[in-house]
């Protein structure tokens, strides 16, 4: 193999690693979606299936990233679903996706950076920015459980799962329009 396709190759390769933990984020994310909605908290729900939906964006843009490469994106997880999960659980497990996947994340943008593709640097530093915003409201969320515990909870029974027009977790945290 040349040096540039070598450099190509570890870029894919670095993307590819990406798209796997978002398609692991998506499943899990999915999972805990349907555990709040079977638990009756609808808008704790409608958000974790925004997330969920937001985490699929960024499967299909690392996608067409590889393509535009000239690679194959990978259909396999990084790693297996954890289930059943309390509401308890749900939270500080997501944190620490969230966090394991700002830091990883960071050193793949460094990949692509020191194999001179500043494009898909770009595009890791971009999606980061939005996972920063899944990070906070987990580690928010999870700071209420544990200091409110049901008083917290209890404002989200019975409440609606629809999340309207608005279609990215991302733009509501924001308070942006679609
Ligand atoms: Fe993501
Ligand atoms: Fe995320």
């Amino acid at each position: 193999m040349s040096d540039d396709k070598s450099r190509v190759q570890n870029v894919i390769d670095a993307l590819n690693k990406a798209r796997s933990m978002e398609l692991q984020a998506i499943s899990q994310y999915m999972v805990q979606h349907y555990i709040l909605d079977d638990l009756d908290y609808g808008q704790l729900c409608g958000w974790q299936k925004l997330i969920s939906v937001d985490e699929m964006r960024h499967a299909e843009d690392f996608a067409e990233r590889i393509e535009a490469l000239g690679g194959n994106p990978t259909c396999d997880k990084a790693g297996p679903i954890a289930q059943p999960q309390t509401v308890e659980q749900i939270y500080p497990f997501d944190v620490n996706m969230e966090q394991n996947t700002v830091d990883t994340y960071d050193k793949l943008a460094e990949i692509c950076r020191q194999n001179g593709d500043q494009a898909s640097a770009a595009l890791f530093d971009r999606i980061i920015q939005d996972e920063l915003v899944h990070l906070q409201y987990y580690k928010d969320t999870t700071t209420h459980i544990e200091k409110l515990g049901d008083a917290f909870l209890a404002k989200y029974a019975a409440t609606s799962k629809h999340s309207g027009p608005i279609k990215s977790f991302v733009k509501v945290m924001k308070k942006e329009d679609f």
